[in-house]
């Protein structure tokens, strides 16, 4: 690849474009208010982020949508998981920058945003969607009023149709569940772990209900009947085994995409409690200019909108190294390993 021409650095980013695309609306109201150029800013670098965290999320699913991903591609998966999160702290950190607009300072131009609000960011729910965060269990600020409701017409059916596309929880369930090696030459992990548990000659290590919900199907449906359960019970024994033994070498990248899961899921949950606390401290319990009841509905997100909390759930089953059943020769050499159909 060999550019024929020079190339200038404004072209190359569109500045043109991009710095002519601030318009506060107090201007066309009276008096401009200073922060308003904040308030625009801050919004714009979190939609050019979005941008970018949809991206990497398109690039991961497109990986394990295939049925084989092998070692390199779960490390590219790792990689761009922990972009992600950091994306994220910025993201944090930048509700600070923001903060140094007073309360007061807001008043002087939230009334002419009426009725936009960050409710009506479609890259934020394709964000949501692609991880996802499941439509019927969605926290909603009116009952019956779907989530999307206050979108244009145009992003109502790109967010709609998100809805239908493969979200990294399923592709990530989907992959774990070909976890190869729960059952090879005659191991049998679950009733391996099983006997460890039972047989630990002290208090039971797990009890008694969370043990019949990762051995029998029918409690495990019933724990996702009452929403406190998702992934399917054979991808949940997957990511047990896979955090019981991740000191098995061959086992290091499926742990840390894991883990990265885990820590990027966190990261949202941080900034909606970092967002809803700085709308606490903007606007108390007036309602939001989307017509939300503003804290309170936001703090109502955390735990509905969070994607990955089975992986957490595995701690329940963890039990001690030196009581775990020892992986016979032929499995361990065997774990030549793919994650593949076959
Ligand atoms: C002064 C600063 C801010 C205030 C007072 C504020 C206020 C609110 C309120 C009250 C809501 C609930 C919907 C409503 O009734 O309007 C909301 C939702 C939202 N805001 Fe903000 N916001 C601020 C800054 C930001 C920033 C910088 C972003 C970055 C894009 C953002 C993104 C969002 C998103 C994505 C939602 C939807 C959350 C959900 O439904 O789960 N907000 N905001």
């Amino acid at each position: 690849m060999k550019r024929t021409t020079p190339l200038y650095y404004g072209d190359y980013l569109q500045l043109n474009k991009l710095l002519d695309s601030q318009f506060p609306e107090s201007t066309k109201y009276g008096a401009q208010a200073h922060d308003e150029m904040l308030f625009i800013i801050v919004h714009q670098a979190y939609e050019l982020w979005f941008k970018q965290i949809l991206f990497e999320l398109d690039a991961i699913i497109r990986e394990f949508r295939s049925n084989k991903v092998d070692e390199s591609q779960v490390h590219i998966a790792v990689h761009r998981l922990n972009r992600i999160a950091e994306i994220q702290k910025l993201l944090i950190g930048q509700i600070r920058v923001l903060e140094t607009m007073t309360a007061l300072d807001f008043l002087d131009f939230r009334d002419v945003l009426y009725p936009a609000s960050g409710f009506q960011s479609f890259q934020f729910r394709l964000v949501e969607n692609r991880l996802g965060v499941r439509s019927a269990h969605r926290h909603v600020y009116k009952p019956g009023l779907p989530y999307y409701a206050n979108l244009s017409e145009e992003h109502q059916q790109i967010v709609r149709q998100s809805e239908t596309e493969p979200s990294l929880f399923h592709v990530v369930q989907d992959w774990l569940e070909r976890t190869p090696f729960l059952n090879v030459h005659g191991f049998d992990f679950l009733g391996e772990y099983e006997k460890a548990v039972r047989g630990s000659g002290q208090e039971l290590r797990v009890s008694e209900t969370d043990l019949n919900a990762l051995l029998d199907d029918e409690c495990h449906e019933g724990l996702v009947r009452e929403n406190k359960r998702r992934l399917s019970r054979k991808a949940m024994v997957a990511a047990l085994f896979i955090s019981l033994y991740h000191d098995e070498p061959i086992l290091h990248p499926p742990f840390q995409l894991l883990t990265a899961l885990i820590e990027m899921d966190e990261q949202f949950t941080s900034w909606r409690y970092n967002h809803a606390l700085m709308v606490q401290r903007m606007i108390g319990t007036k309602i939001g200019t989307g017509g939300s009841s503003g804290y309170d509905y936001l703090k109502g997100t955390l735990e509905p909108h969070k994607v990955f909390s089975d992986l957490l759930a595995v701690s329940t089953y963890l039990i001690p190294r030196s009581e775990l059943p020892a992986l016979p020769e032929d499995v361990r050499t065997d774990l030549g390993f793919y994650y593949s159909s076959k």
